[in-house]
């Protein structure tokens, strides 16, 4: 029973116009595994995410979500299996004209209907676990650094006790230690509620940290997964010259040289 993958991904296709993204993808993400996904940029990640987020339709293929695939979903239906998500966009996504607990119960308030003060004192907790105290809590989020802002985006991720989170480029935009700190903030947050969590990331050290397993995306689809203490030697020459940063490799960025 426990073998059903909480996120099931096959034969997914999309493509825009003549562009094809994602061509063939096939991923699994097990109960409580933490998986991190990679590639390039322009590879396709974004829309991925956006594929299991219902927010883009794929082409073909299924997205399995607790052995119901919810592509094409109703509305109504949709809106009912993204209540089970957490979600930490690139750049934080918070909401400049609410305090940043309004920002963190915001979920709390909308789609759980809870009142405003027990709403409100949730959010203090889950500020408490990554870090933040009450006095943070009254200000803006234009009024705080780029870390804390992450901080933030984190609490709210988790306000609702999500059974899945999705983590856009978590780290991008800190420096090395704060985000460190995100990544452990991550992991523990991820742990204690013993969430699925499915990342994207260029950041190795990230995905280092946060990844049960990696999956590396390229040619629209999963080129290599597997355990993040084999990533240096999976083998695969994409991998290799990914992870290690190198110009050169199989992998042609979409520069023009001259
Ligand atoms: N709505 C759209 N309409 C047309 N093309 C799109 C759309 N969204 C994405 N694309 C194209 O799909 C490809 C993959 O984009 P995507 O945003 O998924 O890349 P990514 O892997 O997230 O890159 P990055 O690491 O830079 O964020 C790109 O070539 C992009 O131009
Ligand atoms: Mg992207």
């Amino acid at each position: 029973m426990t073998d059903q993958p909480k996120i099931r991904i096959r034969d997914l296709h999309k493509r825009f116009g003549s562009k094809v993204v994602l061509d063939g993808l096939d991923l699994d993400v097990g109960v409580a595994e933490s998986v991190v996904v990679i590639g390039g940029s322009g590879s396709g990640k974004s829309v991925l995410l956006k594929c299991i987020l219902g927010l883009i339709d794929p082409d073909s293929g299924t997205i399995e979500i607790d052995g119901r695939n919810v592509v094409g979903l109703p509305r109504a239906e949709r809106e009912a299996y993204m209540r089970k998500f957490g979600m930490l966009f690139q750049g934080g996504a918070l909401f400049d004209s609410l305090p940043v607990w309004e920002n963190v119960a915001f979920g709390l308030i909308q789609s759980k209907r809870m009142g405003r003060p027990e709403a409100r004192a949730v959010a203090l907790e889950k500020l408490a676990q990554v870090g933040l105290n009450e006095e943070v809590s009254l200000l803006s989020p234009a009024e705080l650094s780029g870390g804390m802002q992450k901080r933030v985006s984190l609490a709210r991720a988790i306000a609702i006790e999500p059974e899945i989170i999705f983590f856009d480029e978590p780290t991008t935009g800190l420096d090395p230690i704060m985000s460190d700190v995100i990544n452990d903030l991550i992991v523990k947050c991820t742990r204690e509620l013993g969430a699925t969590a499915l990342s994207i990331t260029h950041d190795m050290a990230s995905a280092r940290k946060i990844a049960d397993r990696v999956a590396m995306l390229y040619d629209g689809r999963i080129i290599w997964a597997g355990p993040v203490a084999d990533i240096d030697r999976s083998g695969n020459a994409h991998v290799d010259q990914f992870i290690n940063g190198r110009a050169e490799g199989p992998i042609q960025m979409a520069v023009r040289r001259s």
